[in-house]
């Protein structure tokens, strides 16, 4: 089996959030199981800066309505045995930033993947991968599917698509006057097409076109079809219902392991925690907490979004640290009121609350090990990696259930490994997190509780596995013969 993974992030090239880890952990497994894949992706600015990399001398014009744009192919070292190519194009992915700068998207976000889209598939073909399947994932590439179907039919026979959604929320809507751009005849913008409300909505192309629909856990595939969940597209996913599967995300086990982790102060195992003492205890110190084994410390790493529930948890927290001896660390960035908020609160806790504003990757490895608790309230999760990262690393959840979290964490007063409401209140979260205080307080219970969360296997060996098998079957029912 070939596959060509298609996403706009991946790990360890370019990443804003789960999605970049997805795809590139995922594309790793395969590897790992003898498929042969490989990872195709915009060559940002910071990806130029941070890599070697190499170009093919392979360059083609893409046509973007009245104008082409020129693309050109580069490679990296393969990392982990996965080769990864990137689709140069300076005006559009020499900035600064993935999509957008703090004070919002980019404007020209639809040419940019209208283009990284087609150049993907043109990629595939002067490459010569002769991709059995591309599985293509969230928006920015939710367009490849359509072509597959309508402009590259005849240059690309025997590939298949898969379409992945890691977040309906986020849908690449523009206005229709873009339709152009796309190459696509207008017969494509229809309520049975791409049109929506008016607009272009590249996500409905990837879930109408393409010959099998995921997303990353099953409750959030039941969730997104319903009209609480489905942002407005829960009827056409109800359409495609026979070919929408859920699959678990994982992590990269390896990568996300306390026991070799050269990032944080001290290595350590579910049978072996004092590593982790050590760790919480370096944590409390670079974030001006009072240096206490005793008292429990939570952890949170989040985008800082209406999705995480962060103003839930900002309104908690004045009760929870009011009541309680708890300690609380918040790395995250985001929405700037919610920025500001969860500062000023760190300014009224000082010394048992730390707020760091900023994405820092080695800042969150060491809020995971250093942390007693995660908390995660998520309003929706389709899936959420950092509850199991944060697992892995011994620190308890917290979680809403919903979405990934719904399928990944189970009540500890019923024997699970964390702590979970229904119901998304303030009183809830609270109850929670004090079953979980009252937890911690119980030294071997805890212990029992962390283990549990030490050892839930996290990895990608089932999904990927699942993900394999529905290529299989994807490719024999729309190509018609075994690949
Ligand atoms: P989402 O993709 O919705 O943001 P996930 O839980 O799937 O949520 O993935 C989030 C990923 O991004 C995790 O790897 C987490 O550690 C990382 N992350 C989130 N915020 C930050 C931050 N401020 N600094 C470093 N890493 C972060
Ligand atoms: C999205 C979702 C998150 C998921 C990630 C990877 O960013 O918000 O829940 O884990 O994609 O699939």
């Amino acid at each position: 089996m070939r596959i060509l993974i298609a996403a706009s992030e991946a790990v360890p090239f370019a990443k804003t959030g789960g999605l970049a880890d997805v795809a590139g952990s995922l594309a790793v497994a395969f590897r790992g199981m003898g498929a042969d894949s490989s990872l195709i992706m915009p060559l940002y600015r910071r990806v130029r800066e941070h890599f070697r990399l190499k170009p093919l001398g392979i360059e083609f014009s893409v046509p973007l309505g009245p104008v082409t744009q020129t693309a050109r192919i580069w490679t990296a070292a393969r990392a982990k045995g996965v080769p990864a190519y990137f689709i140069e194009n300076d005006f559009f992915f020499d900035r600064e930033y993935c999509y957008g700068t703090p004070d919002g998207d980019y404007p020209d976000n639809a040419s940019r993947f209208i283009f990284f889209s087609r150049a993907v598939i043109e990629a595939a073909i002067r490459l010569e991968l002769a991709p059995d399947v591309i599985h293509c994932h969230d928006w920015q590439t939710a367009l490849i599917p359509l072509y597959l179907k309508s402009v590259y039919r005849s240059r690309l026979p025997e590939t298949a698509s898969v379409f992945t959604i890691h977040n309906l929320a986020y849908q690449g809507r523009f206005w229709h006057w873009d339709m152009p751009l796309t190459g696509v005849g207008w017969e494509h913008f229809t309520p049975e097409g791409i049109e929506f409300f008016g607009k272009i909505n590249l996500m409905k192309a990837g879930i109408v076109y393409a010959d099998e629909v995921t997303t990353v856990s099953p409750t959030y595939a039941r969730e997104i079809m319903t009209h609480a969940h489905g942002e407005g597209l829960d009827g056409v996913l109800k359409n495609r219902r026979d070919s929408l599967a859920g699959i678990l995300n994982g992590i990269d086990t390896h990568d996300w392991n306390p026991a070799t982790d050269k990032r944080i102060v001290a290595v350590y195992g579910p049978d072996d925690l004092s590593g982790k003492k050590l760790c919480k205890a370096a944590l409390q110190r670079e974030c001006g907490l009072k240096r206490s084994a005793r008292t429990p410390l939570a952890g949170v790493v989040s985008r800082l979004s209406g999705q995480k529930g962060i103003s839930l948890l900002a309104s908690a927290c004045e009760q929870i640290l009011g009541k309680h001896d708890i300690q609380l660390v918040v790395l995250g960035a985001g929405d700037a009121a919610l920025e500001r908020r969860m500062q000023r609160l760190a300014g009224e806790f000082e010394g048992r609350m730390h707020t760091h504003i900023g994405y820092s990757d080695e800042m969150a490895y060491r809020v995971y090990a250093g942390a007693d608790m995660f908390l995660m309230p998520s309003r929706y999760e389709p899936c959420g990696l950092s509850q199991m990262i944060a697992m892995r690393y011994g620190a308890v959840p917290v979680v809403h259930k919903t979405g990934g979290l719904a399928d990944t964490v189970t009540e500890a007063d019923d024997g699970g490994n964390g702590f979970v409401f229904s119901g998304f209140s303030v009183e809830r979260l609270v109850a929670a997190v004090e079953r979980a205080l009252e937890a911690f307080g119980n030294r071997r219970r805890w212990a029992g509780i962390v283990k549990s969360s030490m050892t839930g296997d996290y990895s990608w060996r089932h999904s990927a596995r699942e993900y394999l098998d529905l290529y299989r079957k994807t490719f024999e029912r729309t190509i018609g013969h075994v690949a």
